[in-house]
């Protein structure tokens, strides 16, 4: 239970924005089971667009973002970051120091948000990535002025629902995005290049594609429960005048390793731009 006395999974959540972010973590929300689709009211600019979501997901849906947030314990706001101005203007005389809001826009700073909102209200920064569709999220967090280490957990809660969740300090948030937030874009370039490979060495591109994505998914898994370094791991995969260390100098003649650390760097930088 946090300072004002709900429990995050009986919490009325407003997802303010239904878009990419906003509809990933309802779907992950509600696979996970962890609310009631009735718990969950969802926002969008276009009612085209708050239909669909109520009609996919059974959650309550409009283009009202001061009713969503009357009726909420928790704002979760999800609009593009141009966008979180004129809609934290519009909710203020709705929002209160009972609830707890939470911006997933990237680049817009927790001092930012508070200067729009009244005081007291408990804000926490989050940075999660569209894997939280599917449970295999990784959400940076961190706090406002105003969040106590119950509503970080609030917070914490939430989002270990959809994945894990890393707590940083705010200058890290950046880093987060660009890292965490783009990588699986990234991460999809790699796969579908891979897959040429295999393509281009005569398999049928589904095959090759589902054998990128596993091969992707079974070297994450290994980095994440062996605890290795992935030098290490990358070491046990190359036996001595095998194949791989043939395509390992293929893959550093390319210079793989440097541009995705320039491509990691730069969405930092981007995200950095307020
Ligand atoms: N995409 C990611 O992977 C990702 C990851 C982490 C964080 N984020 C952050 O999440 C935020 C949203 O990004 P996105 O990629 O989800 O954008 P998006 O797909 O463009 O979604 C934006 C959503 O906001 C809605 N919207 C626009 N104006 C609104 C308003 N005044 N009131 C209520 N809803 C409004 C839009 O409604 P319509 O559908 O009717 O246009 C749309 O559903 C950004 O701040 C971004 O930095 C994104």
């Amino acid at each position: 239970m946090n300072g004002s006395g709900w429990m995050w999974n009986e919490a009325r959540v407003a997802v303010l924005g239904g878009g990419t972010i906003g509809e990933s973590l309802i779907a992950g929300l509600l696979r996970a089971g962890a609310l009631p689709p009735e718990h969950l009211t969802v926002t969008a600019r276009r009612s085209a667009s708050a239909a669909r979501l109520s009609s996919t997901y059974g959650v309550c849906a409009g283009t009202d973002n001061r009713e969503a947030v009357d009726g909420a314990d928790l704002i979760l706001l999800c609009v593009k970051p141009g966008t979180v101005p004129e809609v934290l203007d519009e909710i203020r005389p709705h929002l209160h120091g009972e609830q707890l809001l939470i911006s997933v826009a990237a680049s817009v700073p927790l001092a930012v948000i508070e200067e729009r909102v009244p005081g007291g209200v408990p804000v926490v920064r989050a940075m999660p990535n569209t894997a939280v569709r599917i449970g295999y999220g990784i959400t940076g967090l961190c706090a406002g002025s105003f969040a106590s280490a119950a509503h970080l957990e609030q917070a914490r809660s939430l989002f270990s629902e959809v994945g894990h969740v890393v707590e940083v300090d705010e200058r890290h948030m950046d880093a987060v995005t660009g890292l965490a937030a783009s990588g699986p874009a990234f991460i999809y370039v790699v796969i579908e290049a891979m897959a040429e490979g295999g393509v281009k060495a005569g398999l049928p591109r589904d095959t090759a594609t589902a054998l990128a994505a596993q091969a992707v998914r079974g070297a994450g898994a290994m980095v994440l429960e062996t605890g290795e370094h992935p030098a290490l791991l990358k070491d046990m995969v190359t036996t001595p005048a095998g194949c791989t260390i043939d395509g390992l100098m293929e893959l550093e003649a390319g210079g793989l390793r440097v541009t995705l650390i320039r491509s990691v760097v730069r969405a930092t930088e981007r995200a950095g731009d307020h």
